[in-house]
């Protein structure tokens, strides 16, 4: 049988179309808008999202046997606030991961209600960029939306909403809301009150890997499937790309290097991460795991090649950066082009370029960006690290990741090995290979995994570069905390 798996990004769907083997026999991606309504905020149409799949899936199945196409599983966007009203109409645009709006609420969260509270009850704190900070927003400033409201969902959670007519989400994804009780799989009562909420008003919470419902019949009619196609609850992107690189074992890591950049670590027992600088969220094998997220990753590359250098030329740039200039860079670049989410939580700060003289080029900026990156990822490991949780191996995936360079920069400024898997198509995949799991194609996720990801290479610090990248990375960590307060000044 065959199955298709769905990555709702930020820029873009992706859609596959796997055999039970896992061959990707055809892949696609359609692009939609994502707008910047105001400094630091972020929005998309759900209708964006619904077109580009509709025409994308036309398209993914336009030269195949249909009636062999048994299951859907989506990957998405995290933490999108999706709001419908009673007749199933989106209320607003939906307010996306990178916005950084709710500093107010999120102040509000952490500091009248508290860490502690929220610890104890979501075991996770406040980020701008969850959705119950942004349920309180909407509270605050668009009183007629909030009142409208019937459903309350994530960007996947519409997509599949569509797709079944089933109301669900599942818990990796329900993590990121800061409304769930990650330990007990529930929704929180407590947060529900502090957020104005009513269950009702929330998705049924599903494993990733079990069916929510079948497709509509009009869905079927439209694309020519059989109607007993089943969906399965899918998964927050992370979760899924862990997945779709088998990232599922106690203490496996994955990082992703797409819009945002992530490094997710599994832990088998829901563990409390102490400072929750980073987040402990459910994973999508029934299991948990703790992820570091930092906003702008391949967005900072996309930026500084495109809108300030103005060239599409990635592969120019790159090849002027041989490993002498890997660790010798006196450039260093702060990714925060959208604020920051781990391990500072600051909304107010933003990128910014320090230490170039007369003898500075282009390459040595765009170095400086490629490297800004890697060690905001470094920043996100060391939390783990104090943790006591010890990496000497990660999957790497997403668009970043065909970077050779860039994943050369990655592995000495973390010194960790990086393991790369054939396909780096992590969030679609992992979508598609919960779908396999759900129709019996595979006795659980572990064993479809096992089953179905290679590795095709590694990339391995080098003694001298990642020594370099050492005394780098002491004097990167020193830039933050020196203009911590001037971005606060300069948002006033
Ligand atoms: C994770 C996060 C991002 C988005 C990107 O917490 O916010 O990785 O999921 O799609």
């Amino acid at each position: 049988m065959n199955y298709i798996g769905i990555d709702l990004g930020t820029s873009a769907v992706k859609l596959l179309l796997v055999d039970e083997k896992g061959k990707i026999m055809k892949s696609l991606s359609k692009e939609y808008p994502l707008s910047f309504p105001a400094p630091g905020w972020s929005e998309q149409d759900p209708a964006d999202w619904w077109k580009a799949i509709k025409e994308g899936l036309k398209e993914l199945i336009a030269d195949t046997d249909r009636t062999k196409i048994a299951g859907i599983g989506c990957g998405g966007q995290m933490h999108g606030l999706v709001i419908l009203d009673e007749k199933d109409e989106v209320i607003r645009p939906c307010i996306l991961w990178n916005d950084g709006r709710t500093d107010k609420e999120t102040r509000y969260l952490n500091e009248v209600i508290g860490e502690s509270t929220l610890a104890e009850k979501t075991a996770n704190i406040a980020f701008a960029g969850f959705t119950a900070p942004k349920i309180l927003w909407v509270r605050e400033n668009e009183k007629e939306n909030f009142e409208k409201i019937a459903k309350i969902m994530l960007p996947k959670d519409y997509i599949n909403y569509l797709l079944t007519g089933v109301f669900s989400s599942d818990y990796s994804d329900a993590s990121g809301t800061l409304l769930l009780d990650v330990e007990h799989k529930c929704w929180s009562k407590k947060m529900m009150e502090i957020c104005s909420v009513r269950e009702d008003q929330l998705p049924k919470l599903y494993e990733s890997y079990e069916v929510t419902g079948t497709i509509k019949e009009e869905i079927a009619e439209e694309f020519g499937l059989n109607k007993d196609v089943i969906v399965v609850a899918g998964a927050g992107d992370n979760a899924a790309a862990a997945i779709g690189t088998n990232t599922l074992k106690d203490g496996a890591c994955n990082i992703s290097l797409g819009t945002s950049g992530t490094i997710f670590i599994c832990s088998d027992a829901f563990r409390q991460n102490k400072n929750n600088a980073i987040h402990n969220f459910a994973h999508a094998n029934g299991r948990y795991h703790l992820m570091g997220c930092i906003l702008s990753a391949a967005s900072c590359n996309k930026w500084f090649a495109e809108n300030i250098l103005e060239t599409k030329d990635y592969q120019g740039l790159q090849e002027k950066i041989d490993d002498e200039k890997l660790g010798n860079n006196e450039i260093y670049f702060l990714p925060y082009l959208m604020g920051e989410r781990s391990p500072i939580n600051d909304t107010d700060a933003r990128g910014m370029f320090i230490g170039m003289d007369m003898a500075s080029d282009r390459t040595d900026m765009y170095l400086a960006v490629l490297e800004g990156v890697a060690f905001a990822i470094r920043d996100c490991l060391e939390v783990a690290r104090d943790l006591g949780i010890d990496i000497e191996v990660s999957k790497i995936c997403g668009g970043g990741s065909r970077s050779k360079l860039w994943r050369r920069i990655i592995a000495n400024v973390l010194g960790i090995e990086l393991a790369i898997p054939a396909s780096e198509e992590g969030p679609g995949y992992g979508g598609a290979m919960l779908a396999m799991c759900a129709n019996g194609e595979y006795e659980n996720v572990e064993a479809c995994a096992d089953a179905l990801i290679q590795i095709k290479g590694y990339e391995r610090p080098d003694a001298d570069i990642a020594a370099r990248y050492e005394e780098r990375y002491k004097r990167y960590k020193a830039i933050y905390p020196s203009v911590k307060q001037l971005f606060r000044q300069l948002h006033q």
